[in-house]
């Protein structure tokens, strides 16, 4: 894999997936699609449960996809909700991101109607603690 990463077809993906979404008690749905070092495209939605903290998030969904799916490093993430505000990942989910993709790996946040705005995981996630920080 070379060159910037197709953000629209992330888009599309993750748009499509976001319908799938099991949100029966936030009644807000998220799809997220994420872009593999292998080139492939992984969905994830998120699914809430009866017992509310048990819920996972779409970011959470796509990691598990592309680890299961032979992927080992986010290239790209696309991450979609409704509403007026920015659906930036929450703090669990910046950690888990951080733990498969590069400081300077595009995270952007979509809308209904398309992409709203780009950040790198180092800005979302600064001066962060990953692998390498552990003592081998
Ligand atoms: N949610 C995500 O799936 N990803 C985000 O980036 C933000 C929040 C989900 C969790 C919960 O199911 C619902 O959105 C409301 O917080």
């Amino acid at each position: 894999m070379s060159g910037e990463p197709d953000l629209d077809a992330l888009f599309t993906t993750a748009k499509a997936v976001q319908r799938r979404a099991y949100a029966p008690y936030s009644r807000f749905k998220v799809g997220a699609a994420i872009l593999g070092d292998d080139g492939k495209v992984y969905p994830g939605c998120n699914v809430e449960n009866a017992a509310y903290p048990v819920g996972a998030c779409a970011e959470a969904g796509a990691i598990s996809a592309m680890i299961a799916g032979g992927g080992r490093a986010i290239r790209a993430i696309v991450v979609i909700g409704d509403g007026a505000e920015l659906v930036t990942p929450c703090g669990a989910c910046r950690q888990r991101i951080r733990e498969f993709a590069a400081p300077e790996t595009p995270i952007a946040i979509a809308g209904p109607e398309g992409i709203r705005a780009r950040f790198s995981l180092a800005e979302l996630l600064p001066a962060s603690f990953g692998p390498a920080n552990l003592p081998t």
